[in-house]
């Protein structure tokens, strides 16, 4: 493991690979990987928002998106805590192979689901599982802040041994009387007793939490028959949802996916080629398969992480030809402006050229 560098003032760049120099178990399955840049640079990203990682699983490395579970104002290292998913390949490398010295590549930050895009007085965090990643960071960012924010921090799991940040969590609680928090779980751990809710969550349990909700600005995180459910029980309390905000990397990202202003509609039976102008391949598709699809069916490895608009890692420019996009929130106006797009969720419309 190389030596701590000392901060540099600047910020890290997507360039320069990471190094892991930490591997912390969190609970059953889940654990928490620090990075830092060799070079030292610090961190600049908004709580809540997300890196891809590139995973040299065997067969070719994997992208995968994870929340940031640390807190820009802490900005020496960044953390992301994930949890191991019975079938996925991704998750499963990193809790058994990426260990403390091992530099991996990064992509990112991105994404919108911040407190410091929706800022507010009152917050209403709502999370599941390991949901509570992007809550921790923002917690953690407005506890650093040093006044007493007022936040109602509810979180669901399946027994109280599989709550993530529980102790860390109780302690800033501890020290700041404006941070709530609400645990509630399925079943409890055999011989531990719990004086917590059990159960699911509901209005009931919404309403005691945060009696106020109405005036809260509502961040959820989790699987997304959860956010349903929590989305259902807001609507319901006649909750404003244009101050609900939702993030899942099995579900879109942005409130609703951007369509473009243009009219046009992918046909199902143009056939369309696109080019790769660096390395010199073109596919055949039809309009109605993605720019990566192309790609691949080409033989040009493009990054992809969550494949469906939100996390960026797809971006290319195009360089002729129109695409038809609708994303999710992982592209800016002004890379829209200046010819880029989202490979994952662009159509062709006709023949197109771009720059890989
Ligand atoms: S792969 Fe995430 S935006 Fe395309």
């Amino acid at each position: 493991m190389a030596a701590n560098p000392q901060p540099l003032l600047q910020f890290w760049t997507d360039d320069e690979p990471l190094e892991c120099v930490n591997f912390l178990p969190e609970a059953p399955n889940t654990a928490s990987f620090t990075f830092r840049p060799p070079s030292g640079a610090l961190f600049h990203f908004n709580a809540g928002q997300f890196v891809t990682l590139e995973l040299p699983v065997a067969g070719g490395p994997l992208h995968r998106t994870f929340t940031i579970s640390s807190s820009p104002s802490r900005p020496t290292s960044l953390t992301v805590t994930v949890k191991a998913q019975p079938d996925s390949l991704g998750t499963r490398w990193m809790l058994d192979n990426l260990r403390p010295g091992m530099r991996i590549k990064a992509l990112g930050p991105a994404g919108m689901f911040s407190n410091v895009v929706h800022p507010a007085s009152k917050y209403l965090f709502i999370s599941a599982g390991s949901g509570i990643t992007p809550m921790m960071s923002m917690t953690t960012q407005l506890y650093d802040a040093g006044s007493d924010p007022d936040i109602v921090f509810i979180n669901c799991a399946r027994r109280p041994s599989e709550i993530i940040f529980r102790e860390r969590l109780e302690h800033m609680a501890s020290r700041l009387p404006g941070i709530a928090l609400t645990w509630v779980v399925e079943e409890q751990d055999r011989y531990a007793p719990w004086t917590g809710i059990k159960g699911q969550l509901n209005q009931l349990i919404l309403g005691l939490a945060a009696p106020d909700y109405l005036e809260r600005e509502v961040f959820c995180c989790g699987p997304e028959p959860f956010m349903r459910a929590v989305r259902e029980a807001l609507t319901g309390l006649g909750f404003d949802m244009d101050h609900y905000h939702q993030e899942s990397f099995n579900a879109p990202i942005a409130d609703r996916p951007v369509e473009p202003e243009d009219d046009v509609t992918p046909d199902e039976d143009a056939a369309v080629e696109v080019t790769f102008a660096k390395s010199g391949k073109t596919a055949k598709i039809k309009e109605t398969e993605t720019l990566l699809a192309a790609a691949k069916a080409a033989g040009v490895p493009l990054p992809s992480g969550c494949t469906f608009g939100v996390c960026g890692t797809c971006k290319i420019k195009t360089k002729v030809g129109q695409v038809h996009m609708v994303h999710n929130g992982g592209i800016t106006d002004d890379e829209i402006e200046e010819g880029y797009v989202l490979a994952c969720c662009s159509n062709p419309i006709g023949d197109v050229s771009i720059d890989a």
